[in-house]
């Protein structure tokens, strides 16, 4: 297998990727050009707003992006990322050419005298808004379903228009909602329950809405707890039939649904925190607001599996709405051994750690034995969901696309560098894979769990060993831990190899859907196969090529195949990977300011020495 084997072998690299950035051609996307036409030809513009700067003519490459009121990702490039036609006196119905402008994250007409019904199908037009401002306008007809397939809306401010009917319930499973205004429409009918800050200011001046926020609807409702028990018992006494007939099947059926009603939302350890709510949780910041513990298990109903983000090696990960509306994500630590004292200590050591690409620990709490740890919100969840969506939620993928997954990689590489060589104590995160790279609003990668593998590992006297079996994520595993069982920097750029290889290939780590039938390895595997096999073209997603990016693609698969490479001294540093992959991102400028520094070590022997001084001053 010839990868890259040598250092020389990298500089060779970083010396084609220069080369091939001075020849890569620049494409556009004819799709979002075609929608801010369609726009522009459907909506009536009296005032004139529109037509000084919305100029067809100039087809340069980002000539769209300085438009009056369109945002791109990047000015040199005809990619949509938000449309704000706010107060323009623009006419017209709500304009359909919008599905043509794929990328875009959000869409604000408010103030406007735009009219009739929204489409039915604004899930196949605005599918990945996250902010939809259609407010004052003379929008009617009836708020669509479809809505509820905008699975990324963080607001909705429909207020000020003419819709009438009822606001549909399915509307309540917007998980990320946090926005949501209806005030001044002509609705009727019971308010959906919201994961939303929701007031009776959103939805006032409506003839006939009723339930939470406003006074609620006439039927009274059975409170939840009455259902549950009831539905216990009813579960007890079936079981107790099935076994008087001597159904030893059926009897193991009743029992897994009794299981399931005893405990329905999987929160059954909550019980123990009953006497605990008013436990303090303790904020590295000052501006979050003080909570009690009480506050996290309201804020997730009581850790209910229904806010559940991922689950993981080193705990589960909770969505959590405040009263007032803010976001949290609050993760329970799996049972770690630590003491208090010890864990006090390493969670100061991590709440001081910043840097844009990695997600900040806000705040913690212990009580009886539970220990949760409080995160800023990342609206859009794990890579790793869009990577390798449910078949339900495939058309998700198709915001990766090739700038998103460049700026995902890199932006990861640069957390995960700052990790490697900035951060004081250097942090080994033994647990890198696509599931803890969470993306904010911006698709901005930041990596979670950082520092948390210690905290699970009892028998760790020294602390980079693992636990026999502990190793990380399947598919992501260096392979001389199962021989070393040494955590290592370079272990970690092995497993962020994988990602990198997810990335480009679009295939799990541990299972190629493009592979032949008899093929039973992992993709690591794969990849090396097709490459001994001149074929590592055949690896790249097919949704990537063909856009006048493949150079790129190309490279970056490159810095992939180079991090995966089985002796870890071949691999490169966090650092080099960082400023390989930027070099692939050069003519995009996605960031240079927060940047790392140059590493002051160099190898690997360094580091351990680094790591044990550390231990013994934790003692
Ligand atoms: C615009 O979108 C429609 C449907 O989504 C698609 O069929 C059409 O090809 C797109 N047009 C361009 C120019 O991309
Ligand atoms: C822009 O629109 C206004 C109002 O319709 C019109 O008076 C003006 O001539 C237009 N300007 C151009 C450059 O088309
Ligand atoms: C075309 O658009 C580009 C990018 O916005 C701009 O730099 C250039 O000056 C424009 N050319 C003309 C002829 O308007
Ligand atoms: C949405 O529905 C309208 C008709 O109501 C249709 O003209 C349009 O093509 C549809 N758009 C998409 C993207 O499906
Ligand atoms: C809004 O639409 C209604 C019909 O749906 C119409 O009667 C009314 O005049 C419109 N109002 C404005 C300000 O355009
Ligand atoms: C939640 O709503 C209240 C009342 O509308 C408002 O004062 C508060 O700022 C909101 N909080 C957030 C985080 O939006």
């Amino acid at each position: 297998m010839v990868l890259i084997g040598s250092r020389i072998r990298l500089i060779l690299v970083i010396a084609s990727l220069w080369l091939s950035l001075c020849i890569c051609s620049i494409h556009g996307d004819e799709g979002n050009v075609y929608c801010v036409k369609s726009i522009y030809e459907s909506v009536k513009d009296p005032l004139g707003y529109l037509n000084s700067t919305w100029n067809f003519d100039n087809h340069t490459e980002g000539s769209i992006c300085s438009f009056l009121g369109v945002e791109c990702w990047h000015p040199n490039e005809n990619k949509v990322l938000n449309i704000k036609l706010s107060n323009m006196g623009l006419k017209g119905s709500f304009p359909l050419g919008l599905a043509n402008c794929t990328s875009m994250t959000g869409l604000d007409l408010s103030n406007n005298d735009f009219s009739g019904p929204l489409p039915s199908n604004i899930s196949h037009i605005v599918g990945f808004v996250t902010s939809l401002v259609l407010s004052s306008n003379n929008f009617s007809g009836s708020i669509p379903v479809d809505l509820v397939n905008c699975k990324y809306l963080n607001e909705l401010s429909l207020e000020h228009n003419q819709f009438s009917g009822l606001i549909p319930t399915e509307l309540g499973s917007l998980g990320r909602i946090k926005t949501f205004n209806v005030a001044n429409n002509r609705l009727s009918g019971p308010i959906p329950s919201l994961p939303a800050n929701l007031s009776a200011d959103d939805f006032a001046n409506n003839p006939g809405l009723c339930g939470y926020p406003l006074p609620s609807c006439q039927s009274s409702s059975k409170s939840s707890t009455t259902v549950i028990v009831a539905a216990a018992v009813g579960g007890m006494t079936i079981s107790a039939l099935v076994i008087g007939v001597g159904l030893v099947f059926l009897y193991r059926r009743a029992a897994e649904k009794r299981k399931q009603l005893e405990d329905p939302e999987g929160n059954r350890w909550t019980m123990i925190l009953k006497g605990s709510k008013g436990v303090k949780v303790s904020m590295f910041e000052k501006s979050v607001s003080k909570m009690k513990l009480g506050d996290l298990m309201r804020a997730t109903n009581d850790f209910s599996k229904n806010n559940i983000i991922q689950s993981g090696r080193t705990g589960t990960m909770y969505k959590a709405v405040l009263e007032d509306g803010t976001m949290l994500m609050c993760k329970r630590l799996q049972d770690s051994q630590h003491s208090e004292k010890e864990f006090v200590s390493e969670m100061a050591t991590l709440g001081r750690v910043k840097q844009k690409n990695l997600v900040p620990l806000l705040g913690f709490c212990m009580a009886k034995n539970e220990k949760i740890l409080v995160y800023k919100y990342m609206v859009n969840g794990a890579l790793y969901d869009y990577l390798h969506p449910e078949e339900s939620t495939v058309e998700q993928k198709k915001v990766l696309d090739w700038l998103v997954r460049l700026k995902i990689g890199i932006g990861a590489a640069r957390g995960l560098a700052w990790l490697h060589h900035n951060c004081n104590p250097r942090i080994i995160h033994r647990n890198i894979s696509s599931k803890c790279i969470l993306l904010d609003g911006e698709f901005e990668p930041q990596i979670s769990d950082f520092g948390l593998a210690r905290l699970m590992n009892p028998i760790d006297t020294h602390l980079s060993t693992f636990v026999n079996g502990e190793f990380g994520d399947l598919g992501y595993v260096a392979p001389e831990y199962t021989r070393t069982l040494v955590a290592t920097p370079k272990g970690d750029v092995y497993s962020f190899g994988i990602v990198l290889l997810e990335l480009v290939t679009g295939e799990r780590p541990t299972q190629v859907n493009r592979a032949t039938e008899s093929f039973k390895g992992n993709l690591v595997e794969w990849v090396t196969m097709m490459s001994d096999e001149a074929r590592l073209n055949d690896v790249i997603d097919n949704s990537l090529l063909g856009k006048g990016v493949d150079n790129e693609v190309f490279q970056f698969l490159k810095v992939a195949c180079s991090c995966v490479v089985p002796g870890p001294k071949e691999r490169p540093t966090m650092f080099e990977v960082y400023q390989l992959l930027r070099a692939v991102g050069e003519r995009y400028n996605f960031s240079t300011e927060n940047d790392i520094m140059v590493p002051t070590d160099s190898g690997d022997a360094q580091w351990s020495e680094l790591i044990v001084a550390r231990d013994s001053t934790m003692d």
